[in-house]
């Protein structure tokens, strides 16, 4: 599989095989998140890769934060709880942060701008988990559905850095056609 084949081919997949994933290619996921570009090459991500009872009672955690952090009606429209649902049916849940950031604590303008260019290195370091993923036969979903739960997180894991994502992995147990795509038109302006 090429790359132009794996990004046409990779979807946010919502059902998993409850088959274990070997280790080795949690570590095969891994290494390639760990190639992206970085602003200033500082690779500021961290991973923490849950599986197994660890990994559902932090989901167990994630949704009494759920319960108690949102009205009704939050819960509902967030879809929280959908989000959870496929985090206790993926063998394998990665957390990332970005141990540069603290969870808490004021921010200054200069930490605005090296957050922003963080942020999107560490979305390349999730891209390339996906796509290696991919090529490897296991389907994925990127979460930030999370948030709301960032402390509760936090407490668990012992981490006191700054929660950017979740990646669910594991077998697909379906095949979702694409999900549409703005026209090229849409999004882009040419100017000559
Ligand atoms: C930054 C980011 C956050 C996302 N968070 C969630 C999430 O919390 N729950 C979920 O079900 N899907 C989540 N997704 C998956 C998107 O819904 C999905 O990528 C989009 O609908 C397009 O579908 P596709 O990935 O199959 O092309 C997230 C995707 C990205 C890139």
């Amino acid at each position: 599989m090429n790359v132009s084949q794996a990004i046409s081919a990779r979807r946010s997949i919502r059902k998993f095989h409850d088959t274990p994933v070997a280790r080795e290619l949690i570590e095969q996921v891994l290494q390639a998140a760990c190639l992206a570009p970085s602003g200033k090459n500082r690779q500021p991500w961290h991973f923490t890769v849950l599986q197994g009872a660890k990994k559902d009672t932090l989901v167990d955690a994630i949704e009494a934060a759920a319960a108690q952090n949102m009205t009704e009606l939050e819960l509902q429209a967030s879809g929280a709880l959908r989000t959870t649902k496929v985090m206790r049916e993926a063998p394998v849940c990665i957390y990332v942060h970005n141990p540069q950031f603290a969870l808490q604590g004021e921010h200054s303008k200069a930490d605005n701008y090296r957050m922003r260019v963080d942020t999107q290195s560490v979305g390349a370091a999730i891209q390339n988990m996906l796509l290696r993923a991919e090529e490897l036969g296991l389907g994925t979903l990127w979460i930030c559905n999370v948030f709301y739960a960032e402390r509760e997180i936090a407490a668990f894991l012992g981490r006191t850095d700054m929660l950017i994502a979740a990646v669910a992995i594991g077998y697909a147990d379906e095949s979702p056609a694409a999900r549409p795509r703005k026209p090229l038109s849409e999004v882009t302006t040419w100017l000559e």
